[in-house]
């Protein structure tokens, strides 16, 4: 069962224009729409119009009521015979947005109603062709209560007034055609900030936006960092806005971070609201990222959409690749670069390398929500970033500018972007569509070969890529590897590049075969290689040099990024080598020592010094040497860390003392980093856990001034556990327990617990007064926080872990199949942990998809997760 690529057919019918008319009433929503509708080439193929859970009220052509014998109504569409070619079509349904809680299409939350129809929730709120190649133009007219004084849909108002009984309404136009999907509706008592934006061309746009009662100066940041993200678009890619008002609401209930809607976008509230007191660097380190990510979206996604779910990936990598560049301009390269790569790794890596593998586009779906992968978002930015490293800069643009220009109001595919590209340069591009094609991470391999004499490093590059479920063949790719040389002191040596003359520090090599060799030149003494460079391809990359090389490297590259790569990898060896019982302790020793040269180093910020601090995690060692023994990894990862604490002391409670923050509160990226350094060195010490560190991490909880300080310590106390975790903990419960953002803080705190009860303490949890499985903030907090964070816990060797997801996700589904596939993932993984876990982690899988009334999202996913 599913949907295929290969079957795209275009629309029987397109619709030119929209009229919807809701009557809003929370459990009794009436929606009316009136549809022009045009045959699509020839042919006298009847209408289908997609439709789940409406009840239909009537059904009128052309104005006419429709027979009964003229359609046919199943539950997933209705079928209207003996239609012209040209005609209205007008239904009308009644909807219950209080029983919705799957939180697609038209729900409530809070007394509020908003909607969510990406990517097929429209056809829970009226029939209509909802696939994204269907653009119309919509006016639409809401109808409610006095008690909702707020209503909204996308485009501008055109006009509002007040009706009899105490009821009101608003009529919104959008004059821009839209996918379904892009509908918005919002209505209720929201408060309001507002701020003007002036574009490049000097028109002037009214920003709102909108949040719970009491909260707009909540929304202070997410409003700066919206017109930030307005003037970068107008710089570096030539975007304006396009319509006079752009809003966002912030919504509490949300199954994903946030959504483009024209004109309105809707927000997980989590990702809107931060305050000094409330909100960590990190939230408004997503705030910035998500607010620009959607906003992007307007040009990215709206103006030129999808041809079909496939092509997701057209304006999500794209977009994800924008915003990366836009926080990278806002926060600074090299630590951006080391996060984004990071998440890929933590993400996007164990998807490629398991049983969900899916190339970037995919080419067959059963539930498309389920294709709103780290795969699709996150390597498809990274195929856009390739694309721009292979072509430059300025060609990127070029092909940029040509695709506004050719494919503005148009609903695109991937080759249709890269038809760009490949025009303003003239070259043949079809590489990068294989990238788009083809699952799984590809492995390079290379072996450099120093020739004294002839001063030549000729470097031997491999490339192959596992096979995948229905994939067994794949073909070479184009890898650009950004590289550079430095001598045995790590000075940066010169060279000159294949097919160059003049002698660089650095350059671009790519190749696009299984095996090729490369030669540079020119090359003064046997150099150390520092290549793939801020991650120039996502692959993983092995080299054949000295042990020596990556001290050489964390020491002195120029490139941050490979630094912090060499830290990492030095580090991931060491572990490893522990957990077979093979530690190697003069490297270990030797590893300390140069963290601490590092964290010395008066030239390198603190941001960058916390991302060295910060050991590759538990998940990243298991995904690095199969089969994992999670508890083996936990304790080798403890042992380096406490190494680090008692050979480090020192120089951490002079960090610890000397980074107390001082002054107001400021969000920048620069007093983040002193504030993520506090932490990281705050949290090695508590690896040793002394009585004095112990006491130290109470002073930094007990002073804290902000929820990152705050959080640090309450994270550092529980790693000691005791009773001054137990008291910080129930202190934090009472100080914000009328704060529901950070309260979802407190539950994903306490599921990341390494003590050994921690599993029984979330099973406690599960019933606390504040827990609710319906909204998945809440639930994520706990729930996906314990099953993806907490890998010692989770993979308890008596499958406890495994047993209390498996539950959560067969209670969750019967309402909320989104978000209870989404969390299938920490199981799907079995093939990579040694065979006891493995054994019990498909028993689970195995009873999940054996329970009654599934899902087809967690069906299509459970099902792909245990097929052999
Ligand atoms: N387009 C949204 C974004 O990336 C996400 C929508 C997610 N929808 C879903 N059904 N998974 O900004
Ligand atoms: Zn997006």
């Amino acid at each position: 069962p599913g949907v295929r690529l290969a079957d795209y057919r275009p629309p029987a019918f397109l619709v030119d224009e929209v009229h919807l008319d809701f009557r809003l009433a929370p459990s009794s929503t009436r929606v009316t729409a009136r549809l022009t509708l045009r045959r699509n080439g020839g042919g006298d193929a009847p209408l289908v119009l997609n439709g789940r859970g409406l009840t239909p009220i009537r059904f009128a052509i052309d104005g006419i009521p429709l027979a009964a014998d003229r359609y046919t109504v199943t539950s997933e569409d209705v079928t209207v015979r003996g239609v012209p070619d040209a005609f209205t079509f007008e239904s009308e349904v009644e909807i219950d947005p209080d029983a919705n809680r799957a939180l697609e299409g038209l729900y409530t939350s809070g007394g509020r109603f908003y909607t969510q129809c990406e990517a097929e929730g429209f056809r829970r709120i009226t029939w209509f062709p909802d696939r994204p190649d269907v653009l119309a133009r919509y006016t639409v007219r809401i109808e409610a209560e006095a008690t909702y004084p707020r209503l909204l849909s996308n485009g501008n108002l055109i006009d509002e007034g007040k009706l009899e009984n105490g009821r009101h309404y608003a009529v919104w136009q959008d004059p821009f055609p839209k996918p379904c999907y892009l509908f918005a509706l919002v209505a209720g008592d929201l408060d309001l900030l507002e701020d003007r934006f002036v574009t490049a061309s000097g028109r002037s746009v009214v920003l709102r936006l909108f949040v719970d009662p009491g909260q707009a100066p909540r929304v202070a940041y997410a409003m700066d960092a919206l017109k930030r993200a307005m003037r970068w678009d107008e710089e570096n890619y030539g975007r304006e806005y396009d319509l006079d008002l752009f809003m966002i609401v912030a919504v509490r209930d949300f199954n994903m971070g946030a959504m483009e809607n024209k004109g309105l976008n809707i927000f997980n509230s989590s990702l809107l609201i931060a305050d000094p007191e409330t909100a960590t660097d990190l939230d408004y380190e997503r705030i910035e990222s998500v607010v620009a990510h959607e906003y992007f979206h307007n040009w990215t996604g709206n103006r030129i959409t999808c041809r079909d779910w496939f092509q997701l990936c057209v304006k999500e990598g794209l977009t994800v690749f924008r915003d990366q560049s836009f926080s990278a301009d806002m926060r600074g390269e090299a630590v951006q670069r080391i996060k984004d790569v990071r998440a890929l790794r933590a993400r996007q890596f164990p998807e490629d390398a398991g049983p969900l593998a899916h190339p970037a586009r995919p080419d067959h779906y059963r539930k498309i929500d389920n294709f709103y992968t780290a795969t699709v978002y996150e390597k498809g930015a990274e195929i856009v970033r390739l694309l721009r490293t292979l072509i430059g800069p300025d060609d990127y643009r070029r092909g940029m500018d040509l695709y506004f220009q050719r494919f503005d109001g148009q609903a695109v595919t991937v080759e249709d972007f890269i038809s760009c590209f490949a025009e303003v340069t003239g070259r043949d591009l079809s590489g990068v569509l294989s990238w788009y094609l083809q699952a799984g991470t590809p492995e390079v391999s290379v072996t450099p070969r120093y020739d004294a004499g002839a001063k030549t490093l000729s470097l031997d590059l491999r490339q192959a890529v596992a096979p995948t479920r229905g994939m067994a063949d794949k073909v070479p790719l184009p890898i650009p590897l950004r590289l550079g040389l430095l001598d045995a002191e790590g000075r940066q040596q010169s060279f000159i590049a294949p097919g160059a003359v003049e002698p660089t520090g650095e350059a671009i090599v790519t190749f696009d075969k299984a095996e090729e060799t490369v030669t540079l030149t020119g090359i003064a003494e046997e150099p150390v290689l520092s290549t793939l460079r801020g991650f120039s391809a996502p692959v993983t990359v092995t080299v054949a040099e000295p042990g020596e090389s990556r001290f050489i490297r964390l020491a002195n590259d120029p490139d941050l990024f490979n630094r912090w790569e060499a830290g990492q990898s030095l580090a991931r060896d060491l572990m490893l080598a522990r957990v077979k019982s093979k530690p190697d302790t003069a490297g270990e020793r030797r590893f300390v020592d140069a963290l601490g040269r590092a964290m010395a180093d008066q030239s390198s910020e603190p941001a960058f010094k916390a991302l060295l601090l910060a050991l590759p995690s538990e998940q990243d060692l298991a995904l690095a040497a199969p089969p994992a023994d999670p508890a083996a990894i936990h304790e080798a990862r403890d042992a380096l860390r406490k190494l680090a604490a008692e050979v480090l002391r020192g120089q951490f409670e002079a960090l610890h003392d000397g980074l107390v923050p001082m002054g107001a509160f400021s969000p920048d990226a620069e007093s983040a980093g002193r504030r993520a350094l506090r932490n990281a060195v705050l949290d090695m010490l508590m690896a040793a856990g002394t009585p004095s560190d112990i006491a130290r991490a109470k002073a930094h909880a007990d002073a804290a001034r902000d929820m990152t300080t705050s959080l640090g310590g309450l994270s550092a106390l529980m790693q000691a556990g005791g009773a001054a975790y137990d008291s910080a903990v129930a202190a934090f419960y009472t100080r914000w327990q009328d704060e529901p953002l950070v309260i979802d803080k407190w539950f994903a705190l306490q599921a990341r617990s390494p003590a050994s009860d921690a599993l029984d303490k979330v099973k406690t949890l599960t019933g606390h007064p504040a827990f609710d499985a319906k909204t998945p903030n809440r639930f994520r907090a706990l729930v996906a926080t314990f099953a993806q964070m907490n890998p010692v816990r989770f993979h308890d060797p008596s499958g406890a872990g495994y047993r209390f997801l498996a539950d959560q996700i067969i209670a969750i589904d019967r309402f909320n199949p989104q978000v209870a596939a989404r969390q299938l993932e920490p199981l799907g993984g079995w093939r990579r942990y040694k065979p006891e876990l493995a054994a019990l982690m498909k028993a689970e899988l195995a009873r999940i998809l054996a329970s009654p009334d599934l899902s087809p999202n967690v069906a299509e996913l459970a099902g792909k997760a245990l097929a052999e």
